[in-house]
C-alpha cells in the first residue's frame, strides 16, 4: 500500500535527495486508516498518551491517540506555544532547530508514544524523547512510517523501541 502509493520525487528539494511525499497515503481512506492502526499496534497496551510532532507528525498522532483513546501532547517548532515551555535545540544539515513543549503538557506523567511521519537522521525524535522525559513521561517508543536507513536516526534513538512501517 505505502509503495503504491507514496509519491517519490527524485531530486527535490534539492539535487541529490530523493523526497517521498505521503500525502496521497493520507488522501486515502484505506491507506490513512491502515497507516493509523499499524503505527500503533506493536505497542498496544504499552502507552498512556501520544507526542505528535510538528507538522507532518501531527496528522498521525491525532488519529492514534484518538483511536486509542488517550491524550495527545503537541511537540511544537519553537517560538510558537503561548505558555512556559521547555526547549531543545536539535542538528538540522545546514544549522540548528528547536522544539518545544508546554512544561505542564503532560500533568500526569504515563508512557508516550511519539508518532511522526518519517525518521531520517533522528535528530527531531531525540529531541522530543528528551522533552517527553522532562515533562515527567517515559518514552513508550517512537512510531514512523517511513525510515530512512543510513542516516542513523535508529541508533540515535536505542535503547528506545522504534517502529517504521517500511524502511527504505
Ligand atoms: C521532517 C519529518 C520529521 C523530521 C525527520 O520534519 O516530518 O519530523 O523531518 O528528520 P530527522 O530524523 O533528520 O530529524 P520537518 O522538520 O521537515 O518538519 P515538517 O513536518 O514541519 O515539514
Amino acid at each position: 500500500m505505502l509503495d503504491r502509493l507514496c509519491a517519490i520525487i527524485p531530486d527535490h528539494p534539492e539535487p541529490g535527495i530523493t523526497f517521498r511525499d505521503l500525502t496521497p497515503v493520507f488522501a486515502d481512506a484505506e491507506g490513512l486508516h491502515r497507516v493509523v492502526n499499524s503505527l500503533a499496534e506493536p505497542f498496544a497496551g504499552e502507552f498512556d498518551a501520544v507526542a505528535g510532532l510538528e507538522a507532518r507528525g501531527f496528522l498521525l498522532a491525532s488519529a492514534v491517540a484518538y483511536a486509542a483513546g488517550v491524550g495527545l501532547m503537541t511537540v511544537r517548532k519553537g517560538g510558537k506555544l503561548p505558555r512556559e515551555v521547555y526547549s531543545r535545540e536539535y542538528q538540522l544539515e545546514y544549522g540548528t532547530a528547536t522544539l518545544e513543549v508546554h512544561r505542564d503538557a503532560l500533568p500526569k506523567g504515563g508512557r508516550v508514544l511519539l508518532v511522526d511521519d518519517v525518521l531520517a537522521t533522528g535528530g527531531t525524535a531525540a529531541a522530543a524523547a528528551s522533552l517527553v522525559e522532562q515533562v515527567g513521561g517515559t518514552v513508550a517508543g517512537i512510531a514512523v512510517v517511513l525510515e530512512l536507513d543510513g542516516l542513523g536516526g535508529r541508533e540515535k534513538l536505542d535503547p528506545w523501541k522504534v517502529h517504521a512501517l517500511q524502511r527504505v
